[in-house]
């Protein structure tokens, strides 16, 4: 069996959930503060090893109190923290987010995310049947130097270019399965997508950025399911209707899940259709790292269909 390695920020969210979003240059009265452990990186982390991957986080966290209380909350979830570093010249990565209507917008400081190194991912011991995870939440050439090395070792490579921006074709040519929504798709293939967008429309757009028949796309549509693109073959998995609280971190979920099941040896499909409902529970609670499910809890949901 296959391990999981996450090379990617860790962030404290704060959160301010309101009844409405505010409009810019608005004030207006909020209902709550709350923290919760969030970074993309470290929500995927945590999604894989509650899922039951063995996982191990690659990143950097401040000397500062919520470094202190994410490095906990992290072991806590099982995750190997060896590669995780401290670096007392920045604060620990903040988002601050507001939650409004079950939808949120988020502000990330990355802090010491921006910190990660070449150096800090290419020391990892990675073998051949593992999994090799970013995002873009550090800096681009370090996920490059991971990825290479994940390569060497014989290791898959699965990048989510969330928050997303353009980026090179080399570190696309270094990717096995690309992880994206529709308007992350958008922007990277240079398509107008929006919720509406029917599946060949889609498609089309994975066609667009695919750097290989080889590489997997897979696009995540919210209610609607994935639809992911693997050498000619089209998978579609419809999404599950559930009542919405907060939505971040469901995309964290997601790519944590589908690399726990794809080091597991699950086939493709299955493994988009367990990280599908994996989401779908995820959703349904507030915060991002605290509301990853466990292996239990998307069995008992595979177990009612
Ligand atoms: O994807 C959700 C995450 O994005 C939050 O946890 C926040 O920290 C930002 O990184």
């Amino acid at each position: 069996m296959g391990r999981v390695f996450v090379a990617g920020s860790i962030n404290m969210d704060v959160v301010a959930t309101a009844d409405r979003h505010p409009r810019v240059g608005e004030t207006i009265a909020g209902k709550e503060v709350l923290y919760f452990p969030g970074g993309k990186g470290a929500n995927q982390a945590v999604s894989a090893a509650r899922l039951g991957a063995t996982t191990t986080l690659i990143g950097r966290l401040g000397r500062d109190a919520f470094g202190a209380e994410l490095k906990a909350f992290l072991a806590d979830q099982g995750i190997d923290l060896g590669y995780v570093q401290e670096t007392a010249t920045a604060h620990s990565g903040t988002a601050i987010i507001t939650v409004a209507e079950a939808d949120n917008t988020i502000v990330v400081i990355p802090g010491t995310n921006a910190l990660v190194s070449a150096d800090d991912v290419t020391v990892v011991p990675l073998l051949k049947g593992d999994v090799a995870v970013s995002q873009f939440e550090i800096p681009l050439p370090t996920i490059a130097a991971f990825f290479r090395r994940a390569r060497a070792a014989g290791a898959t490579t699965l990048l989510n270019p969330a928050p997303a921006q353009k980026f090179s074709r080399e570190l696309l040519a270094l990717v096995d399965i690309l992880v994206l929504n529709e308007t992350e798709l958008g922007l990277l293939s240079d398509t107008a997508l929006n919720e509406n967008t029917d599946h060949a429309g889609i498609i089309e757009a994975a066609q667009r950025l695919q750097a290989n028949k080889s590489q997997i796309i897979c696009v995540t549509l919210g209610k609607r399911g994935v639809l992911a693109l693997a050498g000619n073959e089209e998978l579609v998995v419809p999404g599950r209707i559930v009542k919405a609280v907060d939505t971040t971190g469901a995309g964290d979920c997601f790519v944590g899940a589908l690399a726990s099941q794809l080091a597991d040896g699950v086939a493709l499909r299955e493994a988009l259709r367990f990280a599908n409902i994996a989401a779908s529970i995820c959703v349904q609670r507030m915060g991002a790292g605290p509301s990853m499910p466990t292996a239990q809890e998307v069995a008992a949901v595979i177990a009612a269909r």
